[in-house]
């Protein structure tokens, strides 16, 4: 049974759907998931969903030792960022090579970077009037949202939507391929 562990500093929604996923899978579990943030949502829904939970400080993060024990500790095969707000320090991917991955809420290279998170991303599409925005599912290296990108899914966006509008089509996307396109990354990967 592989192990996974979840990053997320917000509410967790794409957490608790791939834990539901992998639940009973016999596949993979999520055993583990780590925030930034004390008072995340994420927190409540590992509680619901009976997974150990661990919050570290941003200083903790980036210094990159105590969440490697924990991984390891843990025997954690496969990370996976959903919704996580910290750079991903080098020492945790060299611990983790080719193992992390990460959800963007944009169609990358388009609308990544620094900062680029949440409604600023769905903002930034509807200011662009781009017509079309999606996901991108991308291996995690040294820079934010330049990793190989392994999965990108599309959905239209009107001239009449708001980032909101932008925001429910992304989150559905995110919610229907996120957990299989984890699946087959680890069957492929580990
Ligand atoms: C999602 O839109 C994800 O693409 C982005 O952050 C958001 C996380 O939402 N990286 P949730 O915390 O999973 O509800």
């Amino acid at each position: 049974m592989k192990r996974i562990a979840i990053l997320a500093s917000g509410s967790g929604s794409n957490a608790e759907n791939i834990a539901r996923y992998f639940s009973g899978s016999g596949f993979a579990e999520v055993s583990f998931i780590i925030s930034n943030n004390p008072e995340a949502y994420v927190i409540e829904r590992a509680k619901n969903l009976g997974i150990e939970c661990a919050v570290v400080t941003k200083a903790e993060f980036m210094e990159a030792d105590k969440v490697i024990a924990m991984l390891r500790e843990r025997d954690i095969d496969f990370v996976v960022l959903a919704g996580f707000l910290l750079l991903v320090p080098a020492k945790l991917i060299q611990a983790y090579p080719g193992k992390i991955v990460n959800i963007h809420p944009a169609l990358l290279p388009k609308h990544g970077g620094k900062g680029m998170y949440g409604d600023r991303v769905h903002r930034a599409v509807v200011e662009s009037g781009d017509t079309e925005s999606g996901i991108t599912i991308h291996l995690i290296d040294e820079q934010y949202d330049q990793g190989t990108t392994f999965f990108q899914a599309k959905c239209p966006v009107l001239p009449t939507d708001t980032a909101d509008d932008v925001a429910a089509k992304v989150h559905a996307l995110e919610y229907e391929h996120f957990p299989a396109v984890i699946e087959r990354m680890m069957r492929t990967l580990l």
